[in-house]
C-alpha cells in the first residue's frame, strides 16, 4: 500500500520542473473531475467552474487505496474546495491534501495552470 502512495509527492508551484499539457479545458466537465495519466501515476483534475479554479491530486484515496478520487464530489468545507470521495465520502482539502472528516494521510495535490485552453499539471519529476 505504502509503494503506491510514496509515488505521489505534493508539489508546490515553485518546484515544477515539468509542466505536463494533460488536456484541452474541452475534455473537463464543469464542477467534475476526470484522470490523467502522467508516468506511471494517475492524476485526478478538477474544473471547480463554480470557484473558477482548477485543482489536481492523487486520484487514489488513502482509505482504501481505491483509484477513485477523480469521480468524487467537489464541495467547499469554510472556504475549502474539497473533494469527497465517491466510495466512503472521505474528504480531502484540494489545496492541502488534508483529510478534513478523519485521520487519513493527506492526499497529494499538484499546480495546475490553463494556457491557450489546454490544462497543465506541474510536477517535480
Ligand atoms: S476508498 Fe475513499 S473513502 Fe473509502
Amino acid at each position: 500500500m505504502e509503494e503506491i502512495l510514496s509515488k505521489y509527492k505534493t508539489t508546490a508551484e515553485g518546484d515544477v520542473k515539468v509542466w505536463f499539457k494533460a488536456a484541452s479545458i474541452h475534455d473537463f466537465t464543469e464542477n467534475g473531475g476526470a484522470c490523467v495519466k502522467y508516468k506511471d501515476k494517475q492524476i485526478a483534475v478538477f474544473n471547480y467552474k463554480r470557484k473558477n479554479a482548477w485543482y489536481a491530486c492523487q486520484n487514489v484515496c488513502p482509505h482504501k487505496m481505491e483509484m477513485v478520487l477523480s469521480r468524487g464530489m467537489l464541495g467547499d468545507y469554510q472556504g475549502i474546495p474539497k473533494i469527497a470521495c465517491p466510495m466512503h465520502k472521505k474528504t480531502f482539502s484540494l489545496e492541502t491534501g488534508e483529510n478534513l472528516n478523519g485521520d487519513l494521510e493527506a492526499i497529494a495535490t499538484y499546480p495546475v495552470k490553463v494556457e491557450d485552453d489546454f490544462v497543465f499539471i506541474g510536477f517535480s519529476e
